[in-house]
């Protein structure tokens, strides 16, 4: 009796000395695992980054996931641990193995955390599953295809430009926020046949907010392990805010649902075919079609629509803004584009901007510097297993590749954080396999024939109508500096013009 009683008081006093302790013998031991005797331990890298994924999280959080990989490869090199599990490559013959529709490396399970519950080409994580999405697509997003949009692509161009020119006669103009409302414009009246009402009402619309609060959990809940428990529990609090926040995406679906209910009727009724071509009427119309051995269901098609319209808002409206920024900033770019803008005659069209050779190097040059996807990229090793480079890699193992460092290899790009278009004049072989901004082979993006009609329409039509504006004081190096979660935008979140002023 006495003997327990005395036992007792003993593990008492040694509780705290166990809990802290177990924890902290498995930390050692998984740290010394990971740095001595796992299978990456050879590859290089800070050692806090080989045993634990925190740094990792933590800069991707703080929005400088880009910059902070990107000094380790100037460091270490062409492959660095970034996290236990991952490894960065920047070295162009393994980025391009990794990224090969061959190769079967697949996305990791973070794209669908990053989707939120939007169930698309994005975020499909099987290679097989994922082939058969994008040839429900085929030829969906054509050139051709594109080609036939481009009045209405132009027509929201223009009316977007002509805001910002009315609105430089009363000062300083934020064109970030024009092409916000206006990229989303065109890619819903693409999608849904109708637009979002962003341009005509000035406003954003409060569908788009609801796809930047989706994002921003789901950014968040990639990085953060186990944070969905805490999720499920915070939305059984009954407070309007939790409430509409974790109401966000029945919001979205709900919308998209109605619109493309609408949008399907009207498709039934256009027997002229008066409507003209949209993106989605091929997918639309082959619903029902059971000799399509690749069509989607309503369901999944709402998918899409919802993921397009995120894929092609704030990418678009950031490398536009990215582009006038850069025009403005070196008067000799400028000078050189608005006299050849001069050459052409009558109304602009994006066919006749396709002509242009200056043009040409201005956007490839803008896409190099200030894409808006240059963040890491990552996928898994196939079960086989994979060599890149001088390392055997296990499958599971997470590597990841980012543009960003990719577009900056001092070797392949001279001066390369100088925003130089003449340097595509005469491109080397090793240049034109660096760039990336539409992403690897098997994942390339979709919508880059319709990125760049907007951005040719974008800088064409913007400096023919405001051709007497400037950056403004508030516009500078510093606020244009990005912030990188998976896409890219200045930090400061805005980018103002301003008229020049007559002396
Ligand atoms: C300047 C504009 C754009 C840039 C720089 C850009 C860049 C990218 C990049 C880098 C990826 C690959 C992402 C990854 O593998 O993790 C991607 C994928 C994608 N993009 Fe774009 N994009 C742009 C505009 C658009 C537009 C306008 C649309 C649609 C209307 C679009 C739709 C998509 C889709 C659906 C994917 C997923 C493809 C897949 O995994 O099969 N993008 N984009
Ligand atoms: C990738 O997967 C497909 C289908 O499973 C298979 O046919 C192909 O051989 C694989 N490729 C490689 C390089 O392993
Ligand atoms: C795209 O263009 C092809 C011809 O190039 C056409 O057969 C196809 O139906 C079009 N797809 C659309 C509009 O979705």
């Amino acid at each position: 009796m006495f003997d327990q009683i005395h036992m007792r008081t003993i593990d008492l006093k040694y509780l705290p000395i166990i809990a802290v302790g177990f924890p902290l013998v498995f930390l050692v031991l998984n740290a010394i695992y990971q740095l001595y005797f796992s299978s990456l331990s050879k590859v290089p890298g800070p050692w806090y980054c080989a045993i634990s994924r925190f740094w990792l999280a933590k800069v991707s959080l703080q929005g400088r996931r880009i910059f902070a990989v990107h000094e380790l490869h100037l460091k270490y090199g062409p492959y660095v641990r970034i996290a236990p599990n991952e490894v960065s490559v920047s070295d162009i013959d393994s980025v391009k193995q990794i990224h090969s529709s061959h190769n079967n490396f697949s996305k990791p399970l973070w794209y669908a955390d990053v989707a939120n519950g939007v169930k698309s080409a994005f975020a499909i994580v099987d290679c097989e599953a994922h082939k058969a999405r994008r040839k429900a697509y085929g030829t969906v997003y054509s050139n051709t295809n594109m080609s036939l949009l481009e009045p209405v692509i132009r027509k929201h161009i223009s009316v977007c430009v002509g805001k910002i020119k009315r609105d430089l006669n009363h000062g300083p103009v934020d064109i970030l926020r024009w092409f916000r409302f206006m990229a989303a414009d065109i890619v819903a009246e693409l999608c849904y046949g109708k637009d979002m009402d962003m341009l005509n009402k000035e406003a954003v619309n409060p569908i788009v907010e609801d796809l930047t609060i989706l994002l921003t959990i789901g950014g968040i809940r990639a990085e953060i392990p186990g944070l969905n428990v805490l999720e499920s529990l915070i939305s059984l609090i009954p407070h309007p805010t939790i409430k509409f926040i974790t109401g966000c995406s029945k919001r979205i679906f709900d919308y998209s649902d109605d619109v493309l209910s609408e949008f399907q009727e009207k498709i039934k009724e256009d027997r002229d075919n008066s409507l003209g071509p949209f993106l989605f009427t091929k997918l639309i119309n082959n619903m029902n079609n059971l000799n399509e051995k690749y069509r989607l269901n309503f369901d999944e098609i709402r998918h899409e629509s919802t993921a397009n319209l995120i894929a092609g808002s704030d990418t678009i409206s950031t490398t536009g803004t990215y582009i006038i920024w850069a025009i403005l900033k070196h008067p000799n770019v400028r000078k050189k584009l608005e006299d050849e803008l001069k050459t052409l005659a009558g109304e602009i069209t994006d066919a006749k901007l396709q002509q242009l050779p200056y043009l040409k190097l201005v956007t490839k040059e803008a896409l190099r510097l200030y894409g808006a996807g240059p963040g890491g990229m990552p996928r898994i090793v196939p079960p086989g297993g994979w060599r890149l480079g001088p390392y055997y890699f296990s499958g599971g193992t997470g590597v990841s590749s980012q543009g960003y460092t990719q577009h900056r290899e001092a070797a392949v790009f001279e001066d390369p954080y100088a925003f130089r278009p003449e340097r595509w004049l005469n491109p080397t072989k090793e240049m034109e396999a660096h760039m990336v901004p539409w992403g690897g082979a098997s994942r390339t993006c979709p919508g880059q024939n319709l990125a760049m009609i907007e951005l040719r329409l974008i800088a064409a039509l913007f400096l023919k109508e405001c051709p007497d504006s400037v950056l403004a004081e508030s516009c500078t190096d510093e606020s244009m500096e990005f912030i990188n979660y998976f896409n890219i935008k200045p930090s400061r979140n805005k980018c103002e013009v301003r008229k020049r002023i007559a002396w």
